[in-house]
């Protein structure tokens, strides 16, 4: 595999700073290292900047830099688009709101290949606010919204291909807010939350997501938000929620989508350096690439995962 590293230090999704120190940390940690490692090729595209736009003020005005916000969607989203022709995009960031402008761009990629589009969601957080529902005002808590073609997003780049809610499948949901639990009642998308964990375990609910995903061939997008851990395990998040999910579940999760092949891009978010632990969280996100990628204890002979 080809893999082409995009640094997005997107840290206008919340008002807490620090995640545009994002790409830069996967670099120390040693994320190209470690995918050559596994006999990949590696491509860094370096860090990317927002396009500067203007736009008009939302009617919410609790929504926090609303243009900075556009620009890397633009961005972002013309990124995936040249990126993934080429090899596998990976999204370095930077907070979640780097997600509208890659989900968006993958989709639109996906479409002009005729494959089906899927999106993995592994999050705390459902992240299917809209500008006009969002309590904080913070669009990291919006990219869901926008690339299933929800009403708000008047601002932003018209969709080039909309992503079927019923094509989304988010796991480790643990804190959603009425608003998102509405909207979640309302559509079809896959909800995976931490009780059904508990009680079925990581592995069968997400085999049936991919085993619908490879039944049509789709084009997998994978968003891996640092809070999907637990914050014991990965504490350099402003949004931590407690009760996550375990280093081992992580690595389950990251080596069935190798077995699957299915994954065609993947988002970093969320890793904040300035609150890590002499860089334990982004060593952790860096591994947990690694075994989406192949790396093993133990090989097996590839099996389904069904
Ligand atoms: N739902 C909350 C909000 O809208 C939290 C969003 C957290 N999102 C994230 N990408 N960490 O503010
Ligand atoms: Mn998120
Ligand atoms: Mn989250
Ligand atoms: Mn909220």
């Amino acid at each position: 595999t080809h893999c082409i590293l995009i640094g997005a230090p997107v840290d206008c999704g919340k008002r807490r700073r620090g995640c545009l120190m994002g790409p830069d940390a996967y670099r120390t940690a040693g994320l190209a290292e470690a995918i050559t490692a596994l006999g990949h090729t590696v491509e860094d595209l370096g860090n990317l900047a927002p396009a500067a736009v203007e736009v008009a003020p939302h009617a919410n005005d609790k929504v926090y830099a609303l243009a900075e916000n556009v620009g890397w969607t633009q961005t972002l989203m013309a990124a995936a688009q040249q990126a993934a022709p080429r090899g596998l995009p990976i999204f370095l960031g930077g907070d979640h709101a780097l997600a509208l402008g890659t989900v968006a761009g993958m989709a639109a990629h996906a479409q002009t290949t005729g494959r089906p589009f899927f999106a993995l969601w592994l999050d705390a957080h459902s992240d299917i606010h809209t500008p006009n529902t969002t309590d904080s005002g913070n669009l990291h808590g919006t990219p869901v919204g926008y690339v299933i073609g929800r009403d708000g997003f008047e601002a932003f780049p018209a969709l080039p291909a909309r992503v079927d809610p019923a094509n989304i499948c988010m796991i480790g949901l643990r804190s959603v807010d009425s608003a998102e639990h509405a909207a979640l009642l309302d559509i079809n998308v896959d909800v995976v939350d931490m009780r059904v964990i508990d009680e079925s375990g990581i592995r069968t609910p997400l085999a049936a997501f991919l085993d619908r995903v490879a039944a049509v061939d789709g084009m997998l997008h994978v968003s891996l938000d640092v809070d999907f851990l637990d914050p014991s395990v990965a504490p350099a998040v402003g949004t931590t929620v407690p009760g996550g999910a375990t280093v081992r579940e992580g690595h389950l999760v990251m080596e069935m989508l190798c077995d699957s092949g299915l994954v065609t891009s993947l988002d970093l978010v969320e890793l904040n350096p300035f609150l890590d632990d002499r860089g334990k969280t982004a060593s952790l996100m860096v591994d947990l690439t690694a075994s989406l990628l192949g790396r093993r204890v133990f090989d097996r002979p590839t099996r389904s995962h069904a």
